[in-house]
């Protein structure tokens, strides 16, 4: 049995802002059948704080960073959980990152340099009787952690894992910070956290790990170039040999319409007939009449995902006979340009602004079509649950969306193996000539259950990406 230590700063179902906490959250569970034990370590936010109430404190630390800190010991579903519970740093009201208003927290660098040593710390046999085998660190906020590795001293050599989900959001913080994440002085420089003349935390442990994977092979392929890589794409493409896709799965006991709680009615690819009443509930809360497919968003609202391009193109999608109902939040422009589009159309677009877990299952059974403009997207798990849901998948192809739809081309259509719908390139032209299609193929009945039973037929379970982990630690332990 391998004891693995994830860190990341959200896992499904204590705290999530997007797709990173369905994986953090979803991977102990697909890694356990395959020899792997993982422990999970998150910040001690108040609401994972609240869910291990009680627990015994495993260890303590009296200076953390500038911080009083205690580790908690708990359990995420039938896995170990860890919880940093430092509330200096995490006891606050708002989101993971930022205040009420939205705005990022300015100490988020010791916030997550904190946790980054926490996780280092543990891995390195620091503290009690935790023993861990390997590290698994994901995105910027979990960055610093293998450098820590790196650079600790007297300490197990345990080998790391960076998962990327996101090389747009890099943890990049002024030069200042370095004297106070308590690094040697040689880790200030190119071999080391210094990027660009400042901290780069997601840098750091793209130089430190021993392993680098994304959520996708394409985005594997696409962060080696600067469209992409966002600045990182030399020391990505440096590291080439390290760097290796593995596409994230779904949780099927989170995520299937046939036993979803969340769902109006329960079905399957047997009886579709049965989403009618998801499809009604969907048109009561979006307050949506008349006839024509419904379209869904569910989603941040920000450039990445394509939504100024949607926005814009609103209007086109009513009088092509579509029907939208959005949920999603981000951009207050973007917000309002969704809101401004409903009070146009009143019962063609329906607009729920904020973030709603079951309705975004709801939303999954009901809707005919998802839309997924993303200028890039590393891997993407809403097409994936639209697969599972036969909400049939509009997609930008770039990245995991590349991955993991099969464009209703003719070849494809013939062959039926057509999953949803691609387009090249996010311009308003591409994006309404895949709305053309995706409507005219809703108006063939015949041809539109195959794609939905194909799609819902398609295996994105969590089997063979388990396997590529397991087999890519069972590597790196020699
Ligand atoms: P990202 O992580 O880039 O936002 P993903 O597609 O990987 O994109 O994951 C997004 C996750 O967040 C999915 O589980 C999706 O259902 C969920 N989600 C996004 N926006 C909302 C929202 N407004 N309400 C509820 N769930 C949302
Ligand atoms: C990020 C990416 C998304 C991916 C998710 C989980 O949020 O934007 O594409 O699915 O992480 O890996």
């Amino acid at each position: 049995m391998i004891h693995a230590l994830s860190v990341a700063s959200e896992a499904y179902p204590l705290v999530k802002t997007g797709g990173l906490a369905d994986v953090v959250g979803a991977l102990p569970d697909a890694l356990a059948p395959h020899g792997i034990a993982t422990t999970t370590l998150l910040p001690g936010y108040p609401r994972v704080l609240a869910h291990v109430g009680g627990a015994e404190v495993v260890h303590r630390w009296p200076d953390l960073l500038g911080a009083e800190a205690r580790l908690f010991a708990g359990m995420l579903g039938e896995q170990p959980l860890l919880v940093l519970d430092a509330p200096a740093l995490f006891a606050r009201d708002g989101g993971p990152y930022g205040d009420p208003q939205g705005r990022d927290w300015p100490d988020n660098w010791r916030r997550f340099a904190a946790l980054s040593r926490a996780a280092s710390d543990l891995a390195s046999g620091k503290v009690g009787n935790q023993r861990f085998d390997l590290l698994h660190a994901h995105d910027w906020q979990a960055g610093l952690a293998p450098a820590y590795l790196h650079f600790a001293q007297n300490a197990r050599r345990v080998p790391s894992v960076l998962t990327i989900h996101n090389i747009a959001f890099q943890g990049s913080f002024d030069a200042g910070v370095f004297g106070q994440l308590g690094l040697p002085p040689q880790a200030w420089g190119i071999e080391g956290v210094e990027y660009y003349g400042s901290v780069g935390l997601l840098k750091a442990g793209l130089w430190a790990a021993d392993a680098i994977t994304t959520v996708s092979p394409t985005y594997a392929e696409e962060i080696r170039r600067p469209e992409f890589g966002m600045g990182l794409e030399g020391l990505i493409a440096s590291r080439g040999d390290r760097v290796t896709g593995i596409l994230n799965g779904i949780d099927p006991a989170v995520w299937n319409p046939a036993t979803d709680p969340l769902l109006a009615a329960r079905y399957s690819a047997d009886n579709l007939e049965a989403r009618i009443a998801n499809q009604l509930a969907v048109e009561q809360r979006f307050g949506l009449s008349g006839a024509g497919p419904i379209f869904t968003v569910i989603s941040r609202l920000t450039w990445q995902k394509g939504m100024d391009v949607l926005a814009g193109l609103l209007d086109d999608l009513i009088a092509m006979d579509g029907r939208l109902a959005m949920l999603g939040s981000g951009d207050a422009g973007l917000e309002q340009a969704f809101r401004d589009a409903a009070t146009r159309h009143p019962g063609r677009i329906g607009v729920e602004i904020g973030y709603d877990e079951p309705l975004s299952h709801l939303l999954q059974g009901g809707a005919d079509a998802i839309l997924i403009p993303s200028r890039f997207e590393p891997c993407g798990l809403t097409q994936l649950y639209g697969l599972a849901y036969g909400c049939v998948p509009v997609v930008a192809r770039t990245g995991g969306l590349a991955d993991t739809v099969i464009d209703a081309n003719v070849a494809a259509l013939d062959a039926g193996v057509a999953t949803g719908v691609q387009f090249d390139g996010v311009t308003p032209q591409a994006l309404r000539s895949a709305i053309a299609r995706t409507i005219a193929l809703h108006r063939e009945p015949a041809r539109w259950r195959q794609i939905q039973r194909r799609g819902m037929a398609a295996d994105f379970s969590w089997d063979n990406s388990g396997a590529r982990y397991a087999a890519l630690y069972r590597q790196l332990l020699g």
